[in-house]
This record gives C-alpha cells, structure tokens and sequence, in this order.
C-alpha cells in the first residue's frame, strides 16, 4: 500500500522539528519498504501573510485527500488553522500521553497517563464576541461529543491500567453537569475499568502533587488543553510530549507544544514531533493492519527511548548540546544499525 501523509510544517520552530521528524521517516520507510508520499502544505502566519488566509482551500482539500497529517505548531494564527482542522475533519479525541523518560530529570518518577481531551466542542467552540468593555466565549458541551469522548478514554483504559478519571468543575458548571453524567453513563458499559471523578482544581493540584495516581484522564477541550500542558511539565518538559488528534476516518499528529518564537531555533527540540510521527505510524499500522508500519514504530520509540538514555545526544532544554539535525541524524544511524546497514549515509 502507498500512504500520503500530508505534512504541514508550521511557524517558529516548526520546521526545524518537523524536517528532523522527517528525516527519521524517511529512513523507516527505506528501511521497512514502506511506501510514503509525503506531501508539504502551507499554514500558519507566513502563509496568512503571503496569500490572506492562514489555512488555504488547497490545505485543507491536501489533508483531506491524504491519510494522516503531521502538523508542526503554529504561531500567532494557530485559532485560524489548528481549531478548523480538528474541527472540520472532526477530529473529536486528542490524545496526549505524558510517561517518565529514561535519563529525563523530573520531580516524580513512575508517571504513565494519558489525557484523553474533547478536541471539537467546549470553549473552543467559536461562539464568541468582544467589544471594548465587554466578551463572551460560550462552552458548548453536546451529549454525542461527550459520550464518543468518554469511548474513546475507556478503550483507552482497557488496554492500559483499566483507571479512568472524569475531569471536570460539575460543582459551578452546568455544561460539565452534561459532560459528568455522560461520562458516567458510559462508565456503566465498561464495568473492568475503575471510574473516579475529580474536579478540575484538585485535578490541576493532584497531577503536581502526585501524577502516579493517574492512568487516563478524560476532560472537556480547554481543561485538557491546560492539563495537557502541566502533564508534559511533570514528566520533564514539553519538548517531549506528542499528540494525536483522531477522528473515526482520519488522523493528525502534532507536538503539544507551541511555535516558540521567542527561542533561538538552535534549541529546538524535535522529541515531541518524532514521538508524534511515531503515534502516526502506530494509528496507520493499525488502520490498514499494517505489520511493517507497527515494527517501524516500535523500532522508533526504542530507538528514542535508547538515544536519551545514552544522553550523548541531547538538545539544550535537557540539559545538552545537540541541534535538532544533530537528534535526527543520531536517530538514523541508530535505526539503520538495528535493522543492520552499518554504512548508511
Ligand atoms: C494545543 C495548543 C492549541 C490549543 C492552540 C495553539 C490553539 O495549545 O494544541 O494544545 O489550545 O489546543
Ligand atoms: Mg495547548
């Protein structure tokens, strides 16, 4: 089978992680016989700057004609180009794991939880205005985005420590009432899996204190969007940490992080879009039941895992010297060394 993955490199550091996930692709796909076509696509602030809009027609039509994306951050324009991707290709489930790296200096040791985050409703919803003296931003929760939402974080489950926390703030918010209940009704369908509540303050307060105690966390799209972001702080930074945005036909990848623009783009670290292309390879893999595309991933995440314990090639946020070309070139030749071409170029 051929794959096209469309790749939309970004603003800031974006293209410095993205061309070095890339290049790791790259070698996998020689070295597994995989057949990628990857296909560049604009949006984001240069874009917005050169053509008027941000996410341009041909965009969104080259995502949707491909059969994954990785996505690097976008800078000032990310409203006009993040939330219609999620939202019009109805990519309601982000997943964003946070797990102890090895070599990786953090307060706690042990954490493995994955914040299973609504992507299409919320306060991300649009509904919104602002004058000089006044605003609003409607959150919008829907019992059909609630309930496909809290699916998908109890398959989570099951496969992983069978322990679902429900985030929410049901005690001031109507609209988390929804979202509880649903949750909680969906709770009934998977009796092997433990379900706890917990307000979103003592959520926030819990995952700095003590995040072992987590195994998936299922919460509304803004909630998640900022616990997603204290996760990566506690398991070591967000130079780590991957997403997913998953819909039932179609996937995009993207690292948690945003565009950086104030870091020199020297101190990129691209980690968090190679782990991401790694949860690209693993969803295709298991879409189109895939066995090469399944090692590959495997082969990548072993490979990253190894490359920071050996710690010889680490970029300046953990502590190193590395550029991000620097990490993807030590990827390859690891890789190529696993799967036994010593003299790769
Ligand atoms: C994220 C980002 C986005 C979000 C922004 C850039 C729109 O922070 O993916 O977490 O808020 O979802
Ligand atoms: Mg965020």
């Amino acid at each position: 089978m051929k794959y096209s993955v469309a790749v939309i490199p970004g603003d800031g550091i974006g293209p410095i992680v993205v061309e070095a996930a890339l290049k790791v692709l790259g070698t996998l796909s020689k070295l597994f016989s995989v057949d990628i076509d990857f296909k560049v696509l604009e949006a984001g602030d240069e874009t917005k700057k050169q053509s008027g809009t941000a996410l341009p027609d041909l965009t969104l039509e080259g995502v949707r004609a491909s059969h994954a994306c990785l996505k690097g951050p976008i800078g000032e324009t990310a409203r006009e180009v993040v939330l219609p991707l999620r939202q019009k290709l109805d990519l309601y489930a982000n997943i964003r794991p946070a797990k102890t790296l090895p070599n990786i200096p953090s307060a706690v040791k042990g954490v493995d939880l994955v914040v299973v985050r609504e992507n299409t409703e919320g306060l991300y919803k649009g509904i919104e205005d602002k004058t000089s003296d006044f605003s609003f931003s409607v959150r919008v929760i829907t019992k059909r985005c609630s309930s496909r939402i809290a699916n998908v974080a109890y398959e989570t489950a099951l496969y992983r420590r069978r322990k679902v926390t429900v985030v929410h703030k049901a005690n001031v918010l109507r609209s988390c009432e929804l979202f509880r209940d649903t949750c909680l009704e969906v709770a009934r369908k998977f009796p092997q899996v433990e379900t706890e509540e917990m307000y979103v303050d003592n959520a926030a307060y819990q995952l700095a204190k003590d995040p072992t105690q987590f195994d998936v966390i299922v919460t509304t799209n803004l909630f998640g969007d900022i616990l997603s972001d204290e996760a990566a702080g506690v398991v070591g930074g967000l130079g780590l940490c991957p997403s997913a945005n998953l819909g039932d036909q179609y996937g995009l990848f993207e690292p948690v992080h945003g565009s950086a623009p104030n870091i020199d783009a020297t101190k990129a670290n691209p980690i968090a879009t190679i782990l991401s292309a790694k949860m690209m390879l693993e969803w295709l893999s298991k879409k189109y039941r895939d066995l090469s595309l399944a090692e590959a991933s495997k082969l990548l995440e072993r490979s990253t895992l190894n490359l920071l314990t050996d710690g010889d090639v680490l970029t300046r946020d953990l502590g190193g010297r590395a550029s991000a070309p620097d990490v993807a070139d030590a990827l390859v030749r690891r890789i190529s060394v696993s799967r036994g071409h010593y003299d790769l170029k």
